[in-house]
């Protein structure tokens, strides 16, 4: 029998898939409309920004002209006031229904399902705000999602880019830049940085060339570098962020500076430099200890070589003054003094059990298919998987809480996201796993070979076992017996997995 709380989860995933549909609708809504002939304001916008029509579309840009024919057209499609409302893309004001957005230049935002889950609309003019954004709803969550990643994950990833605009990812991509995606107006999150190193080696960050963009990139670098991942910093002159400097300069320049991009390690020199003065001697102590301390985050050899070498040669100091300043570090260091902690000082991540990761992939598909929500499903799994099964201890809790809620005829995946609301590390985990596909087309073929590799794994284990203690001399003949006879039974049912 359903529980209370069941039957409202269950209302609560019907609801979002309705607000889904209704984004879905809404995004083609607002594309149609910037063709339109009375949408002249908007085409000339577009024709200004130089978007072309296949970047229009690639990205469903549209416009939301001034008036509420967006929740007009909806309710023709049958849709509830409530189902509107909780798309947040129309106001309720009084007793009328007003569309949030309202002559401005529409950019959905699509999560890596291509789901549309949101909406960022730009004015057409230099007015204040510049732009709206849908707030954070049933299905939108800002600090999980990238702007243009459905995009950019089908194209080369080697390095991935990030920019602060909407505009930035479209006018890059429109110039064969694709691997390019923004953090939607906000601060990096940790979130965002778990979704950007999923996708890619190497992180490319692209900010705004002013002090806000600046310190914005200071922010991200900490958030990525704690992530452990690979980051570089592109120093962009001449223009105020990648979209104008693309269409000034061009891709093939943009390129370079892709890669002229600078390691974390020399955009923090970069950044102590700027409020030092080099002839002064104070200062140059100054930096010279704090360069030390910089270099001396490198785990790696080699490649402190290669910074102290490049710094000694941008900022015109031998290479012995560095190494001098870094013995005398690793001296006090030594002696149990305390140094001072530069305040870039990378934090250091805990280390990684290691589980391989066709093993971590199967426990991912599992959950995956957990968090789809269906009971049949959670009966099944079930019956060959109990939480302990899980190796890695995330997904062992993750696992744990799914089947707690299962039991109590839930299944809404947002009611773990709410118990696990303090621990940003598992939110990431499985928000990562709704992200990713996996391609599970077939629940019942997917189940059918889970059960089949769990089976063959527990048997091969057990055979291993049997044949340990065989080998073992003290044990007596009936023990003997019966484990040769079981031992029998396995070889026949591994036979008839494969
Ligand atoms: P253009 O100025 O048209 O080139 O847009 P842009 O996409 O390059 O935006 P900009 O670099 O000014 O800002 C970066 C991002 O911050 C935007 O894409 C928006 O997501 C967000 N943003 C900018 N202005 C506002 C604003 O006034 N309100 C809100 N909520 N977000 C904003
Ligand atoms: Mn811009």
């Amino acid at each position: 029998m359903p529980t209370i709380e069941g039957t409202v989860d269950n209302k609560r995933q019907e609801l979002k898939e309705k607000v889904y549909e209704i984004n879905k609708i809404a995004a083609l809504f607002y594309h149609e409309a910037l063709y339109k002939p009375t949408s002249k304001l908007a085409q000339e916008y577009v024709k200004k920004r130089k978007l072309d029509n296949k970047t229009l579309k690639a990205y469903t840009i549209g416009y939301a002209e001034n008036n509420s024919n967006l929740y007009k057209f909806l309710k023709t499609k049958g849709f509830t006031d409530e189902e509107i409302l909780a798309s947040d893309l129309v106001n309720k004001m009084g007793n009328n229904f007003v569309d949030r957005f309202r002559n401005r230049l529409i950019f959905p935002i699509q999560d890596v399902r291509n789901r549309y889950i949101a909406f960022g609309g730009r004015v057409l003019d230099d007015s204040l705000p510049k732009y709206i954004n849908s707030p954070e709803n049933i299905v939108y969550s800002k600090a999980r999602n990238l702007y243009g990643l459905n995009i950019a994950k089908n194209s080369n990833l080697e390095k991935l880019l990030i920019v602060e605009g909407y505009m930035d990812v479209v006018s890059l991509h429109q110039r064969g830049i694709e691997n390019v995606v923004a953090s939607c107006g906000t601060a990096l999150t940790e979130a965002q940085g778990r979704l950007l190193r999923k996708y890619a080696q190497k992180i490319i960050i692209s900010y705004d060339s002013d002090a806000a963009g600046q310190a914005a990139t200071l922010r991200g670098l900490e958030i990525l570098n704690n992530l452990g991942c690979d980051i570089r910093i592109l120093q962009m002159e001449g223009a105020k962020d990648p979209d104008e400097y693309v269409i000034k300069y061009g891709n093939g320049r943009f390129n370079n500076l892709i890669d002229k991009a600078i390691s974390l390690i020399e955009f923090k020199v970069k950044v102590l430099k700027k409020d030092l003065n080099l002839e002064n001697t104070n200062d140059k102590i100054k930096f010279l200890n704090e360069v030390a301390k910089l270099v001396s985050t490198v785990d790696n050899r080699i490649e402190q070589e290669i910074y102290i070498d490049k710094i000694s040669m941008d900022y015109n100091i031998s290479k012995e003054a560095i190494y001098a300043e870094i013995n005398k570090l690793n001296y006090s260091k030594n002696q149990g003094k305390k140094t001072l902690e530069s305040k870039f000082v990378r934090t250091v991540t805990k280390k990684k059990e290691t589980i391989p990761e066709a093993l971590i992939k199967r426990e991912n598909i599992i959950i995956g298919l957990l968090l789809n929500g269906k009971e049949e499903v959670y009966e099944q799994i079930k019956n060959i998987l109990s939480p302990e099964d899980f190796k890695s201890e995330q997904n062992k809790k993750i696992v744990k809480s799914l089947y707690e809620e299962f039991e109590k005829g839930n299944s809404n995946i947002n009611n773990i996201l709410e118990k696990f609301n303090e621990d940003e590390e598992i939110i990431s985990i499985i928000t990562g796993i709704m992200a990713d596909d996996y391609e599970i087309k077939n629940d019942k073929k997917a189940i059918e070979d889970l059960i089949k590799n769990y089976q063959k794994e527990r048997l091969l284990n057990r055979k291993k076992e049997i044949i340990n203690s065989l080998n073992n001399v003290n044990l007596g003949l009936h023990e003997s017996e019966s484990l040769e006879k079981e031992l029998q039974d396995i070889i026949i049912k591994l036979a008839q997995i494969k």
